[in-house]
């Protein structure tokens, strides 16, 4: 839902921004953010968890949502820590000079060069996916004579109710140690076994990690994953008698992308995993480890919305007009991968014409090419005018692609009526620069 500012003339702003405008100067589709609304989810979540360790901060932002130089820096500045999973989104962090301590690297087949780029920056969490893992990262930190801070992910065997491919923690996925299995257990026997070796030991074990999966609104999955993870924390110090600092219980907390969606504030979410993991400690009589989370969405998914121009305008007698935008898949997969909703507006203008139901499709060769399934838009909604399309901040431009040789929309930060531009427009150049004939 976009409940955005208009101004005199009708038309919506963003930042403080006239979208016509905005257009003119950066022409479209553009992904545009709120940096002002971005920090404040930012600084809420952090608030949610009251007093912390700056050098430790509990949240931790999740870069594939939607990463850049600029954003890694805003979170550096607001004091969040970073999820990275990929060596390009590690390269974009140290770029931007994130502080490599407050960096965790996540991902289910780490390279080894990877994993020796992330000890050499000084990464301050690993989280470990597999027992290959587990002896590759303990060689690379033997070879550089340094420890890996590690966590051990754990398959918890919750069903999150949300899209298949986005939910992880069910048993039959590739993410993670089984739980139940006793897997998770024999992974922490792997890392442990690092500690009899030399004088600095390659891995040192701090936690246990699990993320249940994403647009969840539901706490009761978290709750479970809690009382699962405090399970083994107990079970660990029995067999090891070692107690675990950490428990990471990842992201995916749900936005509203629909007016159907009631997603919950991040202090109620936080109160809620906090007494859940004090209540289930307290009956094991262990501590209670220090919580953090990997919001990614609901940090960066809100801010930003999508500007689109219209193209054509073609009625189909009986079934629905069908509404083209100069974008489409190439800048917004989730509505073909996962079906997912949105919310579109005319944001040029106002009209006082009756609402219609239209489908906002993009340019591709396809017919699954569709940014918004079901748009109440007005009946005389025609070429040249402008939609907005809500909440694409997170996973919109970090899962674009050039089908058809799509050149991807720039990423502009709007802050107190001025637009900045984070990330430029791909030109026909830059795709002929990959193509070496
Ligand atoms: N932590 C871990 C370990 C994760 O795998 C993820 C998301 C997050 C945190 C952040 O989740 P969030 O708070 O953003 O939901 N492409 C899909 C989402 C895939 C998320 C993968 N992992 C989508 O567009 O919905």
């Amino acid at each position: 839902p976009i409940t955005a500012a208009r101004d005199e003339e009708g038309q919506l702003t963003l930042g403080g921004l006239g979208v016509a405008e905005l257009a003119r100067r950066q022409g479209t589709p553009a992904y545009v953010l709120d940096e002002a609304d971005w920090r404040r989810r930012a600084r809420t979540w952090l608030a949610a968890f009251g007093s912390y360790d700056p050098q430790e901060p509990p949240v931790h932002y999740a870069g594939k949502s939607f990463l850049s130089k600029a954003v890694a820096r805003w979170a550096a500045e607001e004091g969040l820590g970073l999820d990275v999973c990929s060596g390009g989104e590690l390269a974009v962090a140290l770029a931007a000079a994130f502080p490599a301590h407050r960096i965790t690297f996540h991902g289910n087949n780490k390279t080894v060069a990877e994993l020796g780029r992330a000890l050499d920056a000084g990464v301050g969490r690993f989280v470990l996916d597999s027992h290959e893992e587990i002896d590759r990262l303990a060689a690379a930190a033997i070879e550089r004579e340094t420890t890996a801070a590690v966590m051990v992910r754990v398959t918890v065997g919750v069903e999150a109710h949300t899209h298949e491919f986005i939910a992880t923690a069910h048993e039959d996925q590739k993410f993670g140690f089984s739980l139940a299995g006793g897997e998770a257990a024999e992974a922490v026997r792997h890392v442990l076994k690092f500690r009899a070796g030399g004088k600095t030991p390659p891995l040192e074990l701090v936690g246990l990690h699990s993320h249940i999966g994403s647009q969840i609104f539901d706490t009761a999955g978290f709750e479970t994953a809690a009382h699962r993870a405090v399970g083994l924390l107990a079970a660990i110090r029995d067999e090891h008698g070692l107690v675990l600092p950490e428990l990471d219980l990842g992201g995916g907390l749900g936005i509203a992308y629909t007016s159907e969606d009631d997603p919950q504030d991040a202090f109620s979410i936080v109160a809620a995993l906090k007494a859940i993991v004090a209540r289930e400690c307290f009956g094991y009589s262990l501590p209670t480890p220090q919580i953090t989370v990997e919001p990614g969405r609901a940090i960066s998914g809100p801010p930003g919305v999508t500007l689109y121009e219209v193209g054509t305008v073609k009625p189909l007698e009986g079934l629905r007009t069908y509404v083209s935008v100069d974008g489409g898949m190439s800048d917004n997969i989730r509505t073909a991968l996962y079906d997912a909703a949105y919310t579109c507006v005319l944001a040029s203008r106002t009209s006082e014409a009756e609402p219609m139901l239209a489908r906002v499709v993009g340019k591709h060769c396809e017919a699954g090419d569709i940014v918004v399934k079901d748009a109440w838009l007005p009946a005389d909604v025609r070429p040249g005018d402008l939609l907005a399309v809500a909440a694409t901040g997170a996973y919109c431009r970090s899962m674009s692609s050039n089908y058809n040789h799509a050149l991807r929309p720039p990423v502009l930060a709007v802050l107190d009526g001025a637009e900045r531009v984070l990330v430029r427009r791909e030109t026909e150049d830059d795709l002929l620069a990959l193509d070496l004939g």
